[in-house]
């Protein structure tokens, strides 16, 4: 039998949205579900019932350590020379932060545990924890992070339900879909909603009858609808809520999984998009989840200092501020969407939707194949003659080995293409160079086999006969691609013996920066798609382009890709160092989506009034 809702719920019911009690700058909040939406199987990115959520490692690099020493509780710091870059919870109740130096932490809690990463060392292998670690001699190494990092991702997809869509967003965080398997179980649940009540008045469009009021115990930190009360009146649930609610065991539980498999607390944020699921897996941190209902979406934006938000951290954010004399969210929504696209471009569509709580990227699995692998250190002292050249190549040579011999213990038959040194020599007129080679089918990729050709590719790069003040390296494997055996046997390219360099390795032209601030930094392997020239960087959402070629080969284009990628990563490092938050997001305001995937109304190729002059350099 159809059922009559109860009178709140009736004109959502019986008069589609309504639009009277929702805020009129915010879309959507409760729209109505029809079985017809609910049968859907397609409605992607605009399912009003999708749920998201966001899952980030608590303290990562020091949640890491406190593992791998076995001191669980105890106030801990990672460093890396000598500033902070993880400081763990018990640390933090000291008032440690990460912009500290160390002897300022020791002060605040003299008895923290300081753990300096590991440091590849020449003629070392592996990377190790040695006592005193010298930039001069050095090179940070974050695998065993990365490593932890692919442990983790592994542990959310066994434990979510199979039909769970899960995204790596970061070393230490995942974006998960939960729209289909809270759809089936919703569907388990409830099988009165499977079929169609036979008095039901619209048929398939008719909507569903008013839903179980949920019991959000044991499910994470609901966020309130109204911040200003501290004890809400039960609000009435809706059909979303109950999909939310799904969502939060789910991921409770998967939480809870890796908590016991691997050690880490986490922290998670469940709503209905990527955006609003990253911005409130921080309302409560560590050790808890935190539930956006829609309904709560407005009081939570709307007193927000918009500045917090992804992007609006830096130039922009203080150019609308400027503009406006705006400062939360609420200031912002006054603004109409024709004002800020004249001000702003056709592209600020993007901030317009998100200040309302709207957000259509997608949660995707990305390719795991043909990938680049980088290595690449600042030097602390610029090499200046051909000889100082080899201590980091072999540094760096290492790294890379064991990269990519940790890569094939997931996939076995991995191979890289290309190999690629580049070096940044700033006394000479082309500050950028690089020079190439074909990867050869070698059995074993040791630490000697790729220094080996790497030092081939030193002496064609470096003409000692010229200036030379090379201020920064890098070594990358490009095309790492999974060789399928069947095509031909592995065994006939075990007998290929390693060749030297081919004559056809080249120099790339690649954007020119400025000398940036000492440091390694977290550089994770990223996906360069097979036919682009041009990739989208993860921190910022900056999408960086090659020049057009028509003779490019398909090495070359991957090689230049990866000089791109290390220039971009080279320029967040430097920004982070030098706190400098003008040209992109600074760490603190990074929530989830990257503008250049927000769908966009009246787009335009190029704008000389676009949003892009934001997010350049200088
Ligand atoms: N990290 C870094 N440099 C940065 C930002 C992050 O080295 N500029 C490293 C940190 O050491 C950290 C990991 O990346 O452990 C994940 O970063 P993030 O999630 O931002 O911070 P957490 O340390 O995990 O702390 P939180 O509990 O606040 O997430
Ligand atoms: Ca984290
Ligand atoms: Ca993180």
């Amino acid at each position: 039998m159809f059922v009559k809702p109860p009178s709140h719920t009736r004109p959502t019911l019986w008069k589609g949205k309504e639009k009277a009690t929702e805020e009129p700058e915010f879309e959507d909040l409760n729209p109505t579900i029809t079985y017809r939406t609910l049968f859907a199987q397609n409605l992607g990115v605009r399912d009003p019932l999708r749920v998201i959520a966001l899952c980030d490692s608590d303290a990562f690099y020091a949640a890491c350590e406190m593992i791998r020493l076995g001191i669980p509780d105890k106030p801990l710091v990672v460093l890396q020379w000598s500033s902070l870059i993880a400081v763990n919870y018990p640390a933090r109740k000291f008032g440690i932060t990460r912009m500290m130096n160390v002897q300022d932490a020791l002060q605040l809690c003299p008895e923290l545990v300081v753990v300096h990463v590991a440091t590849y060392k020449e003629g070392e292998k592996e990377p190790g924890y040695w006592d005193n670690p010298d930039t001069k001699t050095h090179k940070v190494s974050l695998d065993m992070y990365r490593r932890e990092s692919v442990k983790m991702l592994q542990l959310y997809k066994e434990g979510l339900p199979e039909t769970t869509e899960v995204e790596k967003a970061s070393i230490d965080e995942a974006f998960m879909d939960l729209t289909r398997p809270t759809r089936q179980i919703l569907l388990e649940r409830y099988p009165y909603l499977a079929q169609v009540p036979d008095d039901a008045p619209l048929g398939l469009d008719t909507p569903l009858p008013p839903p179980p009021q949920v019991s959000w115990d044991g499910l994470g930190t609901v966020v309130p609808i109204d911040p200003s009360i501290t004890e809400e009146l039960e609000s009435p649930s809706t059909w979303h809520d109950v999909a939310l609610s799904i969502a939060a065991e789910c991921m409770e539980k998967v939480r809870q999984h890796i908590k016991a498999i691997l050690g880490y607390t986490t922290s998670a944020g469940i709503a209905r998009n990527k955006f609003l699921a990253k911005l409130c897996a921080s309302y409560r941190k560590p050790m808890n989840q935190s539930i956006l209902r829609n309904a709560a979406i407005p009081g939570y934006l709307k007193p927000m200092a918009f500045q917090k938000i992804r992007f609006l951290g830096g130039k922009l954010g203080k150019s609308l501020a400027s503009e406006y004399d705006v400062s939360t969210v609420a200031d912002l929504l006054r603004i109409s969407l024709d004002e800020m696209q004249s001000k702003f471009g056709e592209e600020s569509i993007w901030i317009y939707e998100v200040l309302r709580g709207i957000d259509h990227t997608e949660v995707k699995e990305k390719q795991t194949v043909n990938k680049s692998m980088l290595a690449s250190k600042n030097l602390p002292q610029p090499v200046t003659q051909l000889s100082e050249g080899y201590h980091w190549i072999r540094v760096l040579a290492a790294e890379l080995a064991l990269r990519l011999n940790e890569a094939r213990e997931t996939t076995p038959n991995l191979w890289p293409k290309t190999l690629v040194l580049s070096a940044r020599n700033v006394k000479a007129l082309d500050s950028r160079r690089s020079k190439q080679a074909p990867w050869p089918f070698v059995k074993e990729v040791t630490v000697d086999v790729v220094a080996a050709a790497a030092d081939k590719l030193w002496r064609e790069l470096a003409d000692p006969h010229a200036p030379m003040k090379i201020i920064g390296l890098g070594l990358a494997f490009t095309g790492v691609e999974g060789v399928e055996v069947g095509l031909k046997s592995i065994d006939t390219f075990f007998n290929t013996s390693l060749k030297p360099p081919s004559k056809r390795a080249l120099e790339e032209d690649v954007l020119n920066t400025e000398p940036e601030v000492e440091a390694a930094t977290e550089r994770t392997t990223r996906n360069i798609s097979k036919e682009s020239s041009s990739f989208v960087c993860s921190r910022c959402g900056q999408k960086l382009s090659l020049p057009p070629s028509a003779t490019r080969t398909e090495a070359e284009r991957q090689a230049a890709l990866a000089l791109i990628q290390m220039e971009h990563d080279d320029f967040h490092v430097a920004l982070e160092l030098s706190k400098v938050s003008d040209n992109a997001p600074s760490r603190q305001t990074m929530i989830g989506v990257a503008p250049k995937d927000k769908p966009r109304k009246k787009r335009r190729k190029e704008s000389p009034q676009g949003i892009a002059k934001f997010f350049t350099k200088g």
